[in-house]
């Protein structure tokens, strides 16, 4: 007797040291490493409920039915699992998220890690952290961060064995605070998917790849230290080497916005005045600012005082994927 429908909760998260660009693009394996902090207090819950042997499969987004390139992605994805495990019914996914999309939050990492989860509890596959790691990724490069809880992070290699997640420092070791500043909320013309595609065609690409295992070790020091201003300093310059491939990509990936670089400005003041703040961007203009919880309500503050920012997301180091509940038959 299998289970009928399988329950699982994923928070998204943001990557200190991010991925941009892959190695394999089918199998999503990133060009570098990367370092993340999962978004407690957001959460995507999907549940997947298993249909006839053969079936279509079905996909239910924040209430609605949805058709064509995302239906296609995560049917793509779970003929994975289907494969892996010797099993043939076709799924209803059923996917609700705690917060809006388009806030400059990668919403793609939440869904798959909680969409692996599902669906190998569903399937029954049987798998260890790791494995559910990998094939979350095999859905989204940064959903296989998103299985782990607090400070996770990501290596990566030739290989799909290669390439995987793993915690690095649980939610507690420092309780630093993301404040998403919302900039602009329409969906993004380019998506990450169709982004990496484009990362080598920037002549930077390489050198940013290179660089990438010193920026891990930089910011793995700085957290295990909670030195703010090393973190600092390594997290802006990260997202500015990415932001730069973007830019010099061919065709040129311009996220940024007038919005993105006045508030960048205005964090780069800030610390300079001494609040332990500062900014990472990524595929889309709206800002992650994290900062220490000291200094939390005065960014908050300073934040809310600026009519470009519509709207502020809040969000601290919380946990990895987790499965709710299964319903047998
Ligand atoms: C800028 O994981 O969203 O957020 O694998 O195509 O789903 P796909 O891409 P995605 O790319 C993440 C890009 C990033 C940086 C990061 O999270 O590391």
């Amino acid at each position: 007797m299998s289970p009928a429908t399988s329950t699982a909760i994923a928070s998204p998260n943001i990557a200190f040291i991010k991925y941009w660009g892959d190695r394999d693009h089918d199998l999503r394996i990133p060009a570098n490493p990367s370092l993340s902090m999962t978004l407690g207090g957001l959460q995507t819950e999907t549940s997947l409920t298993l249909l006839e042997p053969g079936a279509e499969d079905v996909l239910i987004l924040n209430g609605a039915r949805v058709s064509g390139p995302p239906l296609a992605r995560v049917s793509g994805f779970l003929a994975h699992v289907r494969a892996v495990a010797g099993r043939s019914e076709g799924a209803k996914v059923d996917s609700v998220n705690s917060y809006p999309a388009g806030a400059g939050i990668a919403s793609s990492a939440a869904a798959f890690a909680a969409l692996a989860l599902a669906a190998s509890s569903a399937y029954s596959l049987d798998v260890s952290p790791t494995e559910l790691s990998r094939l979350a990724r095999r859905g989204s490069g940064s959903a296989a961060r998103s299985i782990f809880s607090g400070f996770v992070e990501m290596q990566t290699g030739q290989h799909d064995e290669d390439a995987y997640a793993k915690p690095f420092l649980p939610p507690d070791h420092w309780p630093l605070q993301d404040w998403v500043a919302v900039v602009d909320d329409q969906p993004k013309p380019i998506g990450s998917s169709e982004g990496h595609l484009l990362a080598n065609t920037s002549p930077i690409q390489l050198t940013r790849v290179n660089d990438a295992g010193r920026r891990m070790q930089v910011c793995r020091h700085a957290l295990i230290e909670r030195d703010f201003n090393q973190l600092a300093a390594i997290i802006e310059q990260d997202s500015n080497l990415m932001h730069a491939v973007m830019i010099t990509s061919t065709p040129s990936l311009l996220y940024l916005q007038p919005a993105s670089l006045m508030l960048m400005r205005s964090i780069k003041a800030w610390r300079a005045e001494g609040i332990e703040a500062c900014f990472t961007i990524d595929a889309g203009p709206n800002v992650h600012v994290i900062c220490t919880s000291e200094h939390s309500r005065e960014v908050e503050r300073r934040l809310r005082s600026f009519e470009v920012v519509k709207d502020l997301i809040h969000a601290t180091p919380g946990q990895g994927a987790k499965l709710q509940n299964t319903v047998a038959t």
